[in-house]
């Protein structure tokens, strides 16, 4: 496999509103701890839209989304071997089937609290897979593109046992909702609800499921998914919360942990606290445009619960999951779409359509069996 000369080609977006079009950007140059890699499987999430259409902010355009990366590792550079950051890197070789997340680098200075504990996705110096800088100020360039490149510390070797296509949400979605299981404790004697049952809702269920916790509650605004959270994904019982007047009450107080995933401010948070029970916790992962609605103080006072939040995972914790991931058949429910049809996905994951997450495919030659 030939590495591609300095520049990429991707589909890049130059606006808020214009389509993405595909054509060459350049990468931040290779260096000796990076690794290269040509991508067959991108996932869509959430994230990419509200980046697109700068709505945290200004988005800093030109810009190739995409932090649900699989692919084949093209170029190793001669560092990675010895990568002093992280000894499970040092694995890394070309020829590799491998995949990268929403996180592509974070300072890994010994006096920064979040990285010298291992925690690198709360590092204040934080690098996104895309729409990010480097600390050298070089422009990070995400996966609705042929090839990526970037730091191995962040890059991770993919258990045989996930196909491509479904382990590349695993990688942003998966994650997200795995870190805050383990860290609030869900296991057996505890009950979760997942709010939102979308890419990391429908994954939500399903690891609250492998972690062996004794009950999983799937919330969601309609009961179109019911069927397929009770049957397909293991939920143990389904709230709908537009179509039942009394759900907060008659659920009040039954559960230990709640993973939200709602992606809009429009959601009745002070009717989902009520579901908590005493000391309860509130996860939330879904990442809203606007603020949160205001809950009153007693909310919180009465039964002592928890508000917190949660961001992707560290690179340890990506490991685990991909190994919970493998040994417990945990797959996200995945739709292929030909990247070359990145436009229309966007659209129709924005109108809500995917059943559970859509995956750009590249057109690729060798290693079919294992794609
Ligand atoms: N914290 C992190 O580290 C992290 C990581 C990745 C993504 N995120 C964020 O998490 C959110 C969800 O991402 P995703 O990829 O899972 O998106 P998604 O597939 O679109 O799922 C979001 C779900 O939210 C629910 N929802 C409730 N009200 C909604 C509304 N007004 N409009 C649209 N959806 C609504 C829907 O579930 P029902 O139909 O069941 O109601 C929907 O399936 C995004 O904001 C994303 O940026 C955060
Ligand atoms: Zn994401
Ligand atoms: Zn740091």
């Amino acid at each position: 496999m030939s590495a591609p000369s300095t520049n990429f080609e991707g589909w890049v977006a130059h606006s808020a509103t214009d389509p993405l079009k595909f054509t060459t950007f350049a990468p931040k140059p290779f260096t000796d701890t990076d690794v290269e890699i040509k991508i067959t499987h991108c996932g869509i999430c959430g994230s990419d839209i509200h980046t697109l259409r700068s709505g945290w902010g200004p988005t800093d355009y030109p810009c190739v989304v995409g932090h649900e990366i699989i692919g084949i590792a093209t170029r190793v550079g001669s560092g990675v071997s010895t990568l002093a950051s992280s000894p499970a890197s040092r694995v890394i070789r070309v020829g590799d089937r491998v995949g990268v997340g929403p996180q592509s680098m974070s300072c890994l200075k010994p006096n920064c609290e979040a990285c010298s504990t291992k925690r690198e996705n709360y590092c204040p110096r934080i690098t996104g897979t895309y729409a990010s800088r480097y600390a050298d100020g070089n422009k990070s360039y995400g996966g609705y593109a042929t090839y990526w490149r970037g730091p191995a510390h962040f890059v991770f070797k993919i258990p045989d046992a996930l196909p491509s296509a479904e382990a590349a949400p695993l990688l942003c979605a998966g994650i997200t909702v795995f870190s805050p299981l383990v860290q609030y404790g869900v296991g057996p004697g505890k009950s979760v609800g997942i709010i939102g049952i979308g890419g990391l809702g429908h994954l939500g269920i399903q690891f609250a499921k492998a972690l062996n916790c004794d009950r999983v509650v799937a919330i969601s605004r309609t009961s179109s998914k019911r069927d397929d959270a009770i049957k397909g994904l293991g939920a143990d019982a389904f709230i709908a919360t537009d179509e039942d007047k009394t759900w907060s009450k008659k659920n009040s107080g039954s559960l230990d942990v709640i993973l939200c995933t709602v992606s809009s401010p429009k959601m009745p948070l002070a009717q989902y606290l009520r579901l908590l029970k005493l000391n309860g916790t509130f996860v939330q992962l879904g990442a809203p445009e606007d603020p949160l609605p205001p809950i009153r103080a007693g909310a919180l006072i009465m039964k002592g619960v928890k508000i917190t939040g949660s961001n992707i995972g560290s690179p340890d914790e990506i490991r685990q999951m991909l190994e919970l991931a493998a040994e417990k058949k945990v797959l996200p429910w995945i739709q292929k779409r030909p990247m070359k049809e990145v436009n229309q996905a966007l659209v129709d994951m924005h109108e809500g359509k995917a059943r559970y997450r859509y995956v750009l495919t590249n057109d690729v030659d060798g290693n079919k069996a294992r794609l």
